[in-house]
């Protein structure tokens, strides 16, 4: 794929000069959802998929950006003195972010780039498309430019920022820090209130993470996510009357138990019940990890999802059905929605033995219900965003 990737640029930008090549990972998280921005643990690793870019060095402020995935838009132009998002610019407002927020941070991008990008990450899955492509950028010009001092998870916050403050999504850490940190085989176990991780080990002997792709995706999804986020603020402000905590992340089950009744609102009481048990499950659910206990760490998925549907409200009938017939299935350890909601994909642990058959009967099941052809993609986990290569 690079090397088409890399024809398609000499085509396009013209052979002289030298190239360099980078790649940033799509993520799947395994538990921790609607967490990051609460203060609590996520449980997300890289996949092997992702978006890679070819980059150029240019002497003037220029900037020409071409995608192979949105290649009817052929190649889209401006420059360094026009970092502010434009409808026009379509997909090209995410690179233009990263460079905004660089220099927002004072460091200065003092010549332009011509770039090409390819993903294969299914679009509008939620597996990550936008954090991966905001993380590439991070460290195309972290190593254009020389920054040595900007680490790797301020690469991921540099990405936030961008989509925070340039693209009006209001997301917490997690895509970006997975993208940018992401390890081989291995999940990171990330606290949102500190950003301390630690990696641990994903080497499920008979089992495999199985991605199913609902092929939906249902409107307002930005809108709905900012909301959730608000009621979660009202329901922190409330606790906080009651109770000195910094963040939802900081209760206990008990502890929001015994405080809960000064959350006014019902709706802000079930989507602060759901950050807090959530992340006292992400917690549980790393602990069975490490003794090997994946029948403990299935079932908390299960409950994940459960949480997630009637507590946080960001599930749809179409997921629900993934999951339902997904966990009714022999041989299935675990299944939940993962990352943002409203449509995108499940994640699940199956067993080795049963995965073909998941893959057919979920998949002729769920067209049966809803005419949608789902797709499944049998997940490794690989490592986080870097240099390729010099051409
Ligand atoms: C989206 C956001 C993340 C996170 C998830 C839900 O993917 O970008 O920051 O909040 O939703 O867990």
């Amino acid at each position: 794929m690079l090397n088409k990737l890399i024809q398609e640029f000499q085509k396009l930008y013209g052979a002289e000069g030298e190239l360099r090549t980078y790649f940033a990972p799509g993520r799947v998280n395994l538990i921790g959802e609607h967490t990051d921005y609460n203060g609590g643990h996520v449980f997300p690793c890289a996949l092997t998929l992702g978006t890679y870019a070819v980059v150029r060095d240019r002497e003037d402020r220029g900037l020409r950006f071409y995608s192979m995935n949105f290649g009817s838009l052929g190649v889209l132009e401006t420059s360094l003195d026009d970092l502010v998002p434009h409808k026009e610019a379509s997909w090209t407002n995410y690179p233009k972010g990263v460079m905004w927020a660089f220099e927002k941070r004072g460091f200065h991008l003092t010549h332009g780039l011509d770039i090409a990008i390819f993903g294969d990450i299914p679009a509008g899955s939620g597996l990550s498309s936008s954090a991966s492509l905001e993380v590439l950028t991070g460290i195309i010009l972290k190593d254009t430019f020389g920054f040595d001092q900007v680490s790797m998870p301020e690469i991921a916050l540099i990405g936030q920022d961008s989509e925070n403050n340039f693209n009006g999504c209001n997301c917490g850490i997690m895509d970006q820090f997975a993208s940018a940190m992401g390890r081989k085989d291995h999940a990171i176990f990330l606290d949102t209130s500190t950003l301390e991780y630690q990696y641990a080990p994903v080497l499920l002997e008979d089992a495999k993470i199985v991605i199913t792709n609902s092929k939906v995706k249902h409107s307002l999804v930005n809108s709905a996510y900012n909301d959730r986020r608000r009621e979660c603020e009202t329901a922190l402000s409330d606790l906080q009357t009651v109770t000195q905590i910094k963040t939802l992340g900081d209760l206990s089950n008990e502890a929001f138990e015994s405080f809960q009744s000064a959350i006014k609102d019902p709706v802000c009481l079930k989507r602060a019940r759901h950050a807090v048990h959530e992340n006292q499950r992400t917690i549980q659910a790393v602990e069975a990890l490490k003794n090997n206990d994946i029948a403990l760490f299935g079932k908390l998925m299960n409950a994940s999802h459960e949480s997630l549907k009637t507590d946080y409200e960001v599930s749809c009938p179409e997921i629900d059905l993934l999951v339902d017939l997904a966990q009714a299935m022999p041989g299935v350890i675990g299944s939940r929605i993962t990352g943002g909601g409203f449509g995108g994909c499940t994640v699940s642990i199956v067993k080795n033995d049963t995965v073909d058959r998941f893959v057919k009967e979920i998949g002729s099941a769920y067209q049966k219900e809803t005419g949608h052809e789902a797709e499944f993609y049998i997940v490794e986990i690989g490592d986080g965003a870097r240099k390729l290569q010099e051409v």
